[in-house]
């Protein structure tokens, strides 16, 4: 049997990644950048973003930060044109970009709904329609879309806000996984359980806790558990997987 090459197809290939520059973002950058990938960063924290290419790539040769909110179609159009004038191609996006501001329904103003669901579904939405037709030229490409188990299923304390954006994100994925099939595109979904990052921080402790009950395994998640998941979705080690939801939540779902 042919050995696999260590990059699992990823040397050389071009990724883009919003929410770069948060804690899930920079694990996911990071592991394809090891993997051989030239990494298009896409972030509104510029200082965060410019900070961990410095420290990935000080070159610049294989990495490149920009600065661009998800809700806007032209900054996220900008920023792809932008990788497709440096790298000349684009393989893989993850759309990682997000927010979580909860409130009851009760408290809850428009606004704030309309805010958390702009970002992370419409953002989905905008920078999935800024790489498809680059994908539908290369003939294939592959996306994964950043859920939550939040969006799978009723946690106490997230927000409906959030829970609607998230599982809005889980069926954009799995009809643009049947719509882009027939192009050799792949879209699949990673719903992380929950981790402590600058996101999950402003949650009061005890509500963190009983989102974090009930896994099977003791291991708490980190970053880079959700990056190795994001990894194999976008690698050749899914070559026949698409419109499918990973959880990734230590077995939190088992009953
Ligand atoms: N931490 C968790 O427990 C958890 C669980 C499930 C899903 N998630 C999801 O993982 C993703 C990353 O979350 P994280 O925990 O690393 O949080 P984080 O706050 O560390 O990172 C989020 C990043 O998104 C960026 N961002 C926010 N709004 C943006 C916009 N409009 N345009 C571009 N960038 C924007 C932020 O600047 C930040 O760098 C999010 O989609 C989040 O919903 C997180």
């Amino acid at each position: 049997m042919e050995e696999r090459k260590k990059t699992y197809g990823l040397g050389g290939k071009v990724c883009a990644v919003t929410g770069a520059a948060g804690a899930i973002g920079e694990a996911i950058a990071s592991l394809l950048f090891a993997q051989g990938a030239r990494v298009g960063l896409i972030d509104v924290n510029e200082a965060a973003g410019r900070d961990l290419v410095g420290r990935l790539d000080p070159a610049g040769d294989s990495t490149l930060f920009l600065r661009a909110d998800v809700t806007s179609e032209d900054e996220i159009d900008a920023a792809v044109k932008r990788i497709l004038a440096k790298f000349s191609r684009l393989d893989v996006l993850v759309n990682c970009a997000g927010i979580l501001k909860h409130e009851p329904i009760d408290e809850m103003s428009l606004a704030n709904f309309e805010s958390v669901v702009r970002v992370n579904l419409t953002g989905t939405f905008v920078a999935c329609r800024a790489a498809v037709p680059i994908m539908k030229r290369q003939g294939g490409g592959k996306i994964v879309n950043i859920a939550s188990l939040g969006g799978r299923t009723g946690r106490p304390g997230v927000g409906v806000n959030y829970a609607a954006s998230k599982a809005g994100v889980i069926g954009l994925s799995q009809t643009l996984a049947k719509e882009l099939g027939p192009h050799g595109i792949y879209v699949n979904a990673v719903a992380p359980g929950p981790i402590l990052t600058e996101l999950t921080k402003k949650v009061p402790p005890d509500v963190f806790e009983r989102w974090n009950a009930g896994k099977a395994v003791t291991k708490n998640g980190a970053p880079v558990d959700v990056a190795e998941a994001v990894l194999f979705l976008a690698s050749d080690l899914s070559n026949w997987i698409t419109g499918v939801t990973l959880d990734v939540n230590g077995g939190i779902l088992i009953r």
